[in-house]
């Protein structure tokens, strides 16, 4: 394990945020057993993480039919990475669900053979970046950088939670042939949510009536997810969120107010260097 600074840490080329996972723990994942019927979304931080988790377990709701023990998202739809909770994971009924930012070769290796439903969500990294660096003046854990610059710097070489956007990217696309996933980009969820939920139903296999989909629609919309207190992240502890919320503006673009100039520039430069040969194209404003 090699330490970033005072709040993050590398594991297996992965990095963390310090407190919220251990080396250890990661390494457990290996031998996490795996159901053919699990879902997982994954993600690179800051992607529409709580968003699709929200899409996903409203589609799945009816699974519990009236008697769903779960109090909220986070609990109903876990991180796979984060220790919290991970005893009762065998004695959950199917399917279960599980969102993760890890890359593929931190993976637990049953999602090759018995091939799980995964739904990737990516966000261009512009907007990925700014809403980002807003994020680590609100999460307790993160580092409060000076200067949108100074996170600049920082994101492009990969020294945050998640670790580099574009080798998240590059490598989920690298390894798709080995897994079943369905890949989304936020933009296109938020220029159209009803196409995303239908794409999402057809993945895992669940046929909704044209009413089903309306009401996944309505209850994910910005307005209305933020209204829902078991889908916006308000629960989580005033130690770890103090000044801030996971939903701040949910739009395409806000990088223009962001981003000089002269670091627009340097960023096209950097992403046509770093996505050479992944296909995936994204909608910046
Ligand atoms: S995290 O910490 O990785 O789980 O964060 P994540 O959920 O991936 O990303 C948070 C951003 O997603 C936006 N968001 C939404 N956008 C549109 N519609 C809905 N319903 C929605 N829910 C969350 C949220 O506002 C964050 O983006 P920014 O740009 O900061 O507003």
């Amino acid at each position: 394990m090699e330490k970033i600074g005072d709040y993050l840490f590398k594991h297996k080329g992965h990095v963390f945020v310090n407190n919220m996972t251990t080396p250890e723990y990661i390494d457990s994942l290996q031998t996490f057993e795996i159901r053919d019927s699990d879902i997982f979304l994954v993600t690179y931080p800051k992607s529409g993480t709580i968003w699709t988790q929200n899409i996903i377990t409203l589609i799945c709701e009816s699974d519990y039919k009236d008697n769903d023990p779960f109090p909220n998202n986070f609990e109903k739809m876990p991180w796979l990475e984060y220790p919290e909770g991970h005893t009762e994971y065998s004695s959950r009924p199917s399917p279960r669900l599980f969102v993760s930012h890890l890359k593929p070769a931190l993976m637990p290796p049953g999602l090759k053979e018995k091939k799980p439903k995964i739904v990737y969500v990516m966000r261009n990294p512009k907007d990925n970046a700014v809403s980002y660096f807003h994020f680590c003046h609100v999460w307790e854990t993160l580092e409060t950088p000076k200067t949108f610059e100074d996170f600049l710097q920082q994101y492009l070489v990969g020294n945050v939670g998640g670790s580099s956007w574009f080798d998240h990217i590059r490598e989920w696309y690298t390894h798709r042939s080995e897994y079943d996933i369905l890949f989304l980009t936020y933009e296109d969820m938020l220029m159209d949510l009803r196409s995303a939920v239908e794409k999402i139903c057809k993945f895992l296999g669940r046929e909704f009536s044209e009413a089903e989909v309306s009401r996944v629609v309505e209850k994910a919309t910005f307005r209305n997810m933020k209204k829902d207190p078991k889908a916006n992240y308000e629960f989580v502890p005033s130690d770890l969120l103090q000044k801030g919320t996971f939903m701040r503006k949910g739009t395409i673009g806000d990088w223009k107010n962001t981003f000089t100039v002269a670091q627009n520039e340097m960023f096209d430069l950097l992403y046509q260097e770093r996505m050479k040969g992944v296909p995936f194209k994204f909608t910046w404003d």
